[in-house]
């Protein structure tokens, strides 16, 4: 297991531009199956995550190749409906190429994804949604088998807006005959970044962004070019670890609007926020505050992301004040509380719910990343701290940020990666 080593106590300083989301970019690269021509994608992320949906789709019979910061796909050599068990395995977006397969071939074959660290994860509201737009599923020794003779629009009412489930419901849609309305959808920028997409390559798409969003099918979609919208994780992520250590960053290809919960809290503790464009913010903070506590809760967007829960958890102990962090999207995301306490936090937390007494200051220590967010975490705790840390776990911090070690370095920030 790879590691990264950090000296904390240093100020971030200079310019970071994001990277294309990887989160917009799964369900759009597993969309391309739906065109009939091909398909480039600008600023996808060379993440793992992405390497594994290339294989997925080549599996898949599908050609793609990475070309610098681009991604070509010609689809019109699919010829294979069932993801590999190995693949589905080894990443959870895979459920992503459910609903193109049906709508595309006709079937879709996959093995339920496992659990995770930060909670059980079922995909019932997939197979929910492709259910109604006419798919029938079956269960065969561990598979999910999809399959439908044509899809048809039909209402979809979720009764909670999972964002893949939205997703995949909304690509079956692209290719079902007349009107889809999914009710009750996630608002995500990645699902207003995936309806560009689908309207890009031929089907119409009405409201993504609202709880309401309308597809209308078209037989046959054509191919397109089309820019990943910037990763509004990756970009709080930057932002927190400057707030949090002290810093004068600008953070480029930031889309400020995808972030709505997090400008007016840190604006609100003393931070200095100016947003220079819609897509550039300059970030100024002494990494020291007057005591202020806060109290946010995570929810489906426009709510606090759940994605940045544990980077925001970790600033606030920067922060003196006691404070309190609900998290109510995912059933045990708090795993980072543990390892911060080895780093001295004072944190109490259960699944769901953390108390953090902010402001004592932190030391150096050896902790382990138990998620992709959690991880991140525990690199901005070990910025913030006194000393040496060793983050064990890179890899999985590496899912989620490409070259994190030499992104900070390039900020004034002291970490190897071994
Ligand atoms: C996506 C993001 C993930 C983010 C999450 C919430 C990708 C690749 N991942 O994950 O980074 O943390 O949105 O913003 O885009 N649920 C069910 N049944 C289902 C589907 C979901 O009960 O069929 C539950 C989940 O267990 C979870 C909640 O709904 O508790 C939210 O999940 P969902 O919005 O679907 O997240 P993902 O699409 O998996």
């Amino acid at each position: 297991m790879g590691e990264f080593v950090v000296r904390g106590g240093r100020r971030l300083t200079g310019t970071v531009r994001v990277n294309g989301a990887k989160n917009a970019a799964l369900p759009i690269m597993a969309a391309t199956v739906l065109a009939n021509q091909p398909v480039v994608l600008h600023d996808v992320p060379e993440l793992r995550d992405i390497q594994v949906m290339t294989k997925v789709l080549r599996s898949l019979g599908v050609t793609v190749e990475r070309v610098g910061r681009d991604v070509l796909v010609d689809p019109r050599t699919l010829n294979n409906y069932v993801v590999p068990a190995e693949l589905m395995q080894e990443m959870r977006a895979s459920i992503f190429l459910l609903g193109p397969l049906l709508a595309k071939l006709g079937a879709a074959e996959a093995t339920q994804p496992g659990g995770c660290a930060i909670g059980d994860r079922p995909i019932d509201l997939h197979l929910y949604g492709l259910t109604a737009l006419g798919a029938v599923v079956d269960d065969e020794g561990g598979r999910t088998i999809l399959r439908a003779k044509r899809l048809t629009g039909r209402e979809v009412h979720f009764p909670f807006p999972s964002v893949g489930a939205t997703e995949n419901v909304m690509m079956a849609a692209s290719m079902a005959e007349g009107e889809t309305r999914i009710r009750n959808a996630a608002m995500e920028p990645e699902i207003v970044d995936l309806a560009q997409f689908l309207e890009r390559i031929g089907a119409t798409v009405r409201g993504a962004g609202t709880p309401e969003i309308r597809i209308s099918g078209s037989g046959s979609l054509g191919g397109a070019e089309h820019t990943i919208i910037g990763d509004r994780v990756e970009a709080a992520t930057f932002v927190l670890a400057a707030a949090a250590v002290g810093g004068d960053l600008v953070v480029r290809n930031c889309m400020v609007d995808h972030l709505p919960g997090l400008w007016g809290r840190l604006q609100d503790i003393g931070v200095r926020i100016e947003e220079i464009d819609a897509e550039t913010v300059h970030v100024v903070s002494e990494g020291r505050f007057s005591p202020f506590p806060v109290s946010v809760a995570t929810g489906p967007y426009p709510g606090f992301a759940t994605d940045c829960q544990p980077q925001f958890m970790t600033f606030l102990l920067s922060v003196p004040g006691v404070h309190l962090v609900t998290e109510k999207v995912f059933e045990s995301r708090l795993g980072h509380a543990a390892e911060l306490r080895r780093m001295g936090a004072q944190i109490i937390a259960d699944r769901r719910v953390a108390l953090i007494y902010g402001g004592h200051g932190l030391h150096g220590s050896y902790v382990t990343a138990p998620d992709l967010r959690a991880g991140a975490a525990l690199v901005i705790g070990a910025l913030m701290a006194e000393g040496e840390s060793v983050i064990a776990g890179r890899e999985i911090i590496e899912r989620g940020y490409e070259h994190l070690d030499l992104r900070l370095r390039s900020l004034g920030a002291e970490i190897q990666a071994r």
